[in-house]
């Protein structure tokens, strides 16, 4: 039997993650030690492999093969827009794609304005602002802290996630407009899902059972 290979995004995901699959049985010891520096942890027992990922590297990984399996979020996968099968939503790290902003750019908005868009997500965001609302807007990328941008003046809204809306709120700003949802989902490459169908749909219809 062959190795099957786990992606997984770090941070605030992974942890859920691996309480799911526990759920379900499959377990990585190795993975529970904070402190170690290991990129790539091995089950030898059930021939399973794990590695962290930056979350928008996961998609790559997986569209590669370099992992057959990927857990990341909704956002990452419509923005690296990768060839890969998405089999399921965990139903966790649920959130919202927002285009927010001060209450003052609601008018901008409305009135199909020539605005300037900060994001971390310019292909969500183009293809919200061209093809959703038709309306020409300029898009600066940024990597983090997004809510600066209409603060300091680089933008007049941004687009980002919004979770708690906590940040929205302690910097003065608010959702203007829903995007979509997002939550953490499990993709899968599409040569495994093929040759390994047999695990992956297994592990697919644990973890259904375990989330109804
Ligand atoms: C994300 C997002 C918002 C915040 C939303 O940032 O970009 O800033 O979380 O969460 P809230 O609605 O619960 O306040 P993250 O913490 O990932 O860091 P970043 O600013 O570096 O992207």
């Amino acid at each position: 039997m062959r190795y099957l290979t786990f992606a997984l995004g770090k941070g605030r995901l992974a942890q859920k993650t691996l309480e799911l699959f526990e759920q379900i049985g499959i377990t990585c010891e190795e993975m529970k030690d904070k402190d170690s520096r290991k990129l790539i942890f091995v089950n030898e027992e059930q021939k399973l492999k794990f590695f962290l990922s930056k979350g928008p590297d996961v998609p790559t990984y997986v569209e590669y093969g370099a992992a057959d399996i990927g857990i990341v979020g909704k956002d990452t996968i419509m923005e690296e827009g990768r060839k890969l099968f998405e089999v399921m939503d965990l139903g966790f790290g649920k959130c919202r794609m927002c285009v927010c902003g001060p209450k003052s750019a609601k008018e901008l908005l409305a009135h199909n304005q020539l605005i300037r868009v900060a994001t971390k997500y310019p292909v969500i965001a183009k293809d919200y602002f061209y093809n959703k609302k038709h309306q020409t807007v300029e898009i600066i990328k940024l990597n983090g802290s997004i809510e600066l941008a209409p603060i300091v003046g680089l933008s007049e809204v941004i687009v980002d996630i919004v979770e708690t809306g906590s940040t929205l709120k302690e910097n003065g700003l608010e959702v203007l407009e829903e995007i979509c949802p997002l939550s953490a989902r499990m993709v899968v490459n599409q040569v495994s899902m093929k040759m390994e169908y047999e695990r992956i749909s297994r592990i697919i219809h644990d973890l259904k059972e375990v989330i109804k």
